[in-house]
């Protein structure tokens, strides 16, 4: 199969909308832009599009799909009971970068929903996906656009190294803005739970929803976690991650010591270095790469995946990552790196 590649102009406009929209509407797939990570598309009722999909990702079975919607009011034909109070406040953040779970409607397919009786929505924030969605007039099922366990994609040239000739389309929509998965919020229990922390962290969420908790088996690996899709090792390049969290100066020295021994011991690992940007003076290579700043972890976070995945193009065999405290938007990245790195985290 030849896979379009269709790109927006500058206003977020597609000349081909009308194409992709009938693509969609006869059950092909097509990977579309969002402002965290690019998704997989499908018609979101079609059980045919869904099982595409999954064959595509060869994803677990039981890990369930995200339903994007472009008005509000589809929530109603997808989800039921769902408070008066949560609606006014998801017309306040949306569209944007959360993911509510709710219960579900019978028009919302088992291959949707793992078997779940309840269903995850989002409205993303880009225009011209949600154009395509409210063209299509039906949601669109939308899981992020990399083969399982890969890191997600955030942009058009890592959604093909992953899809090429396997999907019928990709809208080209830019890089993605944010650069990790939506938060998902369980919003069926009396308190509101996080089920996957994204850019949306707790202490936002609480601004608007009073109390929210942390799913568990975020802290505890023990526990069985309410999202399926947080059970699955994910997010990992094919190297080895190591992830160290420490002071600028334990953080360099233990880098050093590590970078040393691999000569001293004849290993010759290709080793790429992940650092905060005032770090680089210390390490020169080509595989060093500044993400940014320890205040604002904006930066890192819109270019984790796709470093990732540069570092695997560059047969990297080890990445060491200078990992961040759990707070704030620190915990969502650190959640990624843990399931990238298969928890060998070091505080040093
Ligand atoms: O930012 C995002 O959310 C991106 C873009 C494309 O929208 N999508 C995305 O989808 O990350 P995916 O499929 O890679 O992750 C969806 C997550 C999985 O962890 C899944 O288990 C969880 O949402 N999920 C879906 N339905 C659920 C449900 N009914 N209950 C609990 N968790 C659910
Ligand atoms: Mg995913």
């Amino acid at each position: 199969m030849e896979t379009k590649v269709f790109k927006i102009d500058q206003d977020e406009n597609l000349i081909e909308i009308d194409q992709v929209v009938k693509i969609l509407h006869e059950g092909g797939i097509v990977a579309i832009p969002t402002e965290t990570v690019y998704g997989l598309g499908g018609d979101g009722l079609n059980p045919k599009s869904i099982e595409k999909i999954f064959r595509a990702k060869n994803r677990p079975m039981d890990n369930p799909l995200i339903l994007h919607i472009s008005e509000i009011d589809q929530m109603f034909n997808l989800g039921k009971n769902i408070k008066e109070d949560h609606i006014e406040i998801l017309k306040k953040l949306w569209p944007g970068p959360l993911t509510v779970v709710v219960e579900r409607q019978d028009i919302v397919p088992d291959e949707v929903t793992g078997g779940l009786e309840t269903v995850a929505i989002r409205m993303p924030n880009k225009k011209i996906t949600r154009q395509i969605i409210s063209k299509l007039g039906r949601p669109l099922a939308a899981p992020s656009a990399n083969i399982s366990s890969k890191p997600s994609p955030t942009n058009a040239h890592d959604v093909l190294q992953d899809m090429e000739g396997v999907i019928d389309a990709i809208i080209d929509g830019g890089p993605s803005q944010i650069g990790i998965e939506s938060t998902v919020l369980d919003l069926t229990e009396p308190v509101v739970k996080i089920l996957r922390p994204g850019y949306y962290t707790k202490e936002m969420l609480e601004k608007y929803f009073g109390q929210v908790d942390m799913d568990l088996a975020l802290k505890d690996e023990k526990q069985k976690p309410k999202s399926p899709g947080q059970k699955y090792k994910h997010y990992s390049p094919n190297a080895e991650v190591q992830v160290l969290v420490g002071s600028d100066q334990e953080f360099r020295a233990e880098v050093q010591k590590i970078l040393d021994l691999n000569k001293k011991l004849g290993l010759d690992r290709k080793i790429g270095l992940m650092v905060f940007d005032t770090d680089l003076d210390f390490f020169l290579g080509e595989n060093v790469v500044g993400m940014g700043s320890k205040e604002d972890l904006s930066e890192m976070a819109r270019n984790l995946f796709a470093t990732f995945r540069k570092m695997d193009d560059n047969s990297v065999e080890l990445i060491i990552v200078r990992g961040v405290e759990e707070e704030g938007f620190g915990l969502s990245i650190m959640n990624r790196l843990k399931k990238a790195a298969g928890n060998r985290v070091r505080r040093i």
